[in-house]
């Protein structure tokens, strides 16, 4: 009987450590997963044109976020919020080219995604729209 209630326990504890690195490893898989697929519909958006609606969070996420802030609150660039107001096409301006409203340069920082693409693609008037929106739903 003690025996029996002695090794239970150690399979109890067993099975604990298994769920718990099993855990982890789902957890890792998963966001791996959601890394790969979100790689993947960038590659999908850059072949198929306009066909596809962009992913504007998904091109915030993987182009701007690093320097503007995981909600567009500001890091080494501004709070995206000013900007989120502005027309798609002064939008586009200063993103593609560094122009911004009332004839301000923005500095190199910032890179001109008109030079350097998105994803590494050219950049299309429907990704820049998607990104526009997207900004605008952040808080
Ligand atoms: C390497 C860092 C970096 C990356 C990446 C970056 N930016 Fe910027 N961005 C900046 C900096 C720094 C400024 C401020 C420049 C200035 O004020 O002269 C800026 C300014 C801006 C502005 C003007 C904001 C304002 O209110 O004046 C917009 C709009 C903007 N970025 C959009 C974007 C978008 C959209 C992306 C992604 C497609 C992006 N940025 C990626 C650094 C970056």
């Amino acid at each position: 009987m003690s025996d029996d209630k002695g090794f239970t326990a150690k399979e109890a504890l067993g099975f604990a450590t298994f769920a718990a690195v099993g855990l982890v490893l789902g957890i890792a898989a998963y966001q791996a997963g959601g890394r790969l697929s979100g790689a993947g519909s960038g590659a999908v958006v850059a072949s198929a044109g306009a066909a596809t609606t962009p992913d504007g969070q998904a091109l915030y996420v993987g182009n701007c976020a690093g320097c503007h802030g995981g909600q567009g609150q500001g890091a080494v660039g501004p709070a995206m919020k000013p900007s989120a107001a502005w027309s798609d096409a002064e939008f586009k301006e200063a993103v593609l080219h560094g122009h911004a409203p009332g004839g301000r340069e923005l500095k190199n920082v910032m890179p001109r995604f008109g030079t350097i693409g998105l994803d590494g693609a050219p950049a299309t008037d429907a990704q820049l729209q998607a990104l526009h929106k997207y900004l605008g739903t952040l808080p």
